[in-house]
């Protein structure tokens, strides 16, 4: 009896002290594990001798439940003290003023492909891509552009391996050779993406963009070229009447071959397109080569038809006043902000280009 009083009295003070978890735990332990002090002394009743046995027993448990009780609502105790600990520490300052929403702009080229690509949509054109590492019979073989042909020399072509096999393709026109190596004529697409010279000052990029064009069906004519790029540049530059003049030139994949130009002024140092008398090369055509249509055994006698290629980022310098062509790939998050454009402006019908 003794032994439990003091048991009782011992414990109880220790579980009023200041404690954490772990040493309630411990006290627990010590009291009612395997062999803690009281599990210890209902071990002893079988030896205790008649009515002593009863109330040994039944002081016993008293103590035990008094104890164990006190040890739970200890428990509960530093439970909820910890919980509202944490609530004071994480407590949000709901005072402070939020984050600034930053949105990400569309890249000014990013957003003229958009255009062209739903220009060109609209009078029935669909939209290819091909890779920028291209072989060398796409970009120039299958081109009517033979080994040893001085088209190949002004390329200013980016290699990549000794044989000179494989390269980054230094026009979007293989396109052309994809789609019609892929498909069966009639052909009536566009092609925008990268492209690479080893070329670079305030109008030249080792990387810039250009968009292919290509319609291949029977009875077309030069006069359908002329028609659709003009269609194209009013409605891109957003003008009633515009400038433009087709100057002969020569690409091995074009029979006859044209430079395009369109006319422009400069008025308040603001662009002017479709007045004034300078002019600028936006893009090269021409009607398909018949050899490039028997690379890809498409027959000349049926199928002819026009290619151009236009350089994307000069109408997007033309048409939002950029003056110098490399801004654009410097990643300048300030020049950004400034001439790209609200994603939400972006127009809904385009399929083309990932971003
Ligand atoms: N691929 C030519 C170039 O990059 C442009 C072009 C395309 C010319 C299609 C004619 C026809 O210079």
């Amino acid at each position: 009896m003794l032994d439990l009083k003091k048991i009782r009295e011992e414990y109880i003070s220790k579980l009023n002290s200041k404690l954490n978890l772990l040493q309630v735990n411990q006290l627990k332990a010590d009291l009612l594990g395997k062999n803690g002090l009281i599990s210890n002394q209902f071990k002893k009743i079988g030896s205790i001798k008649g009515s002593e046995r009863k109330k040994y027993s039944s002081e016993l448990n008293n103590i035990k439940d008094e104890l164990l009780d006190l040890i739970n609502s200890k428990i509960n105790e530093i439970e909820i003290s910890d919980i509202n600990e944490k609530l004071q520490k994480e407590k949000v300052d709901i005072t402070l003023p939020e984050r600034p929403f930053l949105r990400g702009k569309i890249h000014p080229v990013s957003q003229t492909i958009d255009e062209i690509s739903s220009i060109f949509s609209e009078i029935g054109f669909s939209v290819e891509e091909g890779p920028d590492v291209e072989n060398e019979y796409n970009n120039f073989t299958a081109l009517n552009t033979p080994e040893h042909h001085p088209a190949r020399d002004m390329h200013d072509t980016f290699y990549l391996d000794e044989k000179k096999q494989k390269l980054l393709r230094t026009h979007t026109s293989p396109v052309q050779i994809r789609t019609m190596l892929r498909d069966k004529p009639p052909f009536k697409i566009i092609a925008p993406g990268r492209t690479y010279r080893s070329d670079s000052d305030q109008t030249h990029a080792p990387m810039f963009h250009q968009v292919e064009g290509l319609y291949i069906d029977k009875d077309i004519n030069m006069g359908h070229l002329k028609g659709c790029l003009n269609y194209f540049i009013k409605e891109f530059f957003e003008v009633n009447k515009i400038k433009m003049r087709f100057r002969p030139s020569h690409f091995p994949f074009t029979e006859p071959s044209a430079e395009v130009d369109i006319g422009y002024k400069i008025k308040d140092g603001k662009i002017i397109i479709g007045e004034g008398d300078k002019w600028l090369e936006i893009l090269g055509c021409g009607m398909v080569h018949p050899n490039v249509l028997k690379n890809v055994k498409v027959d000349p006698e049926k199928f002819q038809g026009y290619a151009f290629g236009i350089g994307i980022d000069r109408l997007a310098m033309l048409k939002y006043g950029i003056n110098d062509l490399r801004a654009f790939f410097e990643c300048d998050y300030r020049w950004l902000n400034h001439f790209g454009f609200d994603p939400l402006d972006v127009p809904t019908n385009y399929r083309g280009l990932s971003r």
